[in-house]
């Protein structure tokens, strides 16, 4: 009882401007330096640098929440642009998540996919990967829409996206996907009965199902989980199937089960650590207490040492 009480207060408090548009100014508080890796370019690629001396791998994430204009839109992409040459011109080994409605989505398909461009030709100049981020079922089928238009029409393949296997339509998009890398998690918003298991258990099975018709099909496939059940599982269908280490790898947040990370590097895996970064750092915050609530003891320690 206390748990929803808790989740919906973070999931509400995510969502609002006013909060969002103040905790630009306050910089990161609260514990949210646990989670999230500065405000600048500069900052991230720190914590890149510090990750890969350390055998890790990683995506960067610039935070961006509510873009309504086309300004907004354009100032986010030029925002990735910009990450996506630090990362070459630093030599740090990481690609670029991105969410299509930071880069107008919402506002016009055209002028998100002429964005989404712009992004992709500068990866591919020094043969980086994007990955598009999957945000709530009502993106989902235009996400994989634009996936392709980009791959087949304009040719891009460095480009993947992100399978959630509480849909109920995740192995059919899966299946429909093969040879195209993904990142395969459980998925992060909430979404109805008519489009979505419900139940944990049913969730679950579902990932590892999707994750072995992905491996099994000879795909690059990206495990994204900090269930350690899940990881187990993986790594002994890995193994029982011959499907080599460079066919996979796990992937974690910035933050999170740091000692599981270390510990799959030292035998032997490919582990990347998606690192967000940026002022807009509010809503992400949020959303991670209410998905755990284990995670606000973050918060707590935070908000007195500040
Ligand atoms: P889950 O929350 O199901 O936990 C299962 C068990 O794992 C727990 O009971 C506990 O035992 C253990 N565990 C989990 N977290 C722990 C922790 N912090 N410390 C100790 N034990 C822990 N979603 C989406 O909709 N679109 C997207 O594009 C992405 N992208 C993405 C990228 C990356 C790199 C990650 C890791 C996740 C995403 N997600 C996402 C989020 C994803 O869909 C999901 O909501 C979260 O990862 C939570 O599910 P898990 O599989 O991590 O474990």
């Amino acid at each position: 009882m206390l748990a929803t009480v808790s989740k919906n207060v973070f999931l509400y408090a995510s969502q609002n401007k006013v909060l969002n548009k103040a905790a630009k100014r306050w910089g990161l508080r609260f514990g949210a330096s646990q989670v999230v890796a500065g405000v600048t370019i500069h900052s991230a690629i720190q914590k890149v640098k510090d990750l890969n001396a350390k055998g890790l791998v990683c995506t960067l994430d610039h935070l961006g929440e509510f873009v309504s204009s086309r300004e907004e839109a354009i100032e986010a992409t030029d925002y990735n642009v910009r990450t996506m040459e630090a990362i070459t011109k630093e030599g740090v080994n990481s690609n670029l998540s991105v969410k299509m409605t930071q880069l107008g989505l919402d506002i016009d398909r055209d002028f998100c996919v002429s964005n989404m461009r712009r992004i992709l030709e500068t990866a591919k100049r020094t043969n980086n990967f994007v990955r598009i981020d999957m945000e709530d079922y009502s993106h989902c089928q235009i996400t994989l829409d634009i996936l392709k238009e980009l791959r087949e029409k304009y040719g891009f393949d460095n480009v993947g996206t992100v399978i959630q296997s509480y849909l109920h339509r995740a192995h059919d998009d899966v299946k429909d996907l093969k040879g195209i890398p993904l990142r395969l998690v459980k998925g992060a918003y909430k979404e109805s009965s008519e489009v979505a298991y419900q139940d944990k258990a049913k969730i679950d099975e579902n990932y590892m199902t999707i994750i072995k018709e992905h491996l099994s099909n000879g795909s690059y496939t990206a495990i994204a989980s900090h269930d350690h059940h899940i990881i187990a599982e993986v790594k002994q269908f890995a193994k029982e199937n011959n499907i080599p280490n460079a066919q996979f790898e796990f992937q974690m947040l910035y933050g999170f089960r740091s000692e599981l990370q270390h510990s799959l590097v030292k035998e032997g895996y490919t582990m990347r650590v998606y690192i967000p970064f940026g002022d807009d750092w509010f809503g992400y915050f949020m959303r991670r207490l209410a998905e755990r609530p284990q995670n606000v003891a973050f918060a707590v320690k935070g908000f007195f040492s500040k």
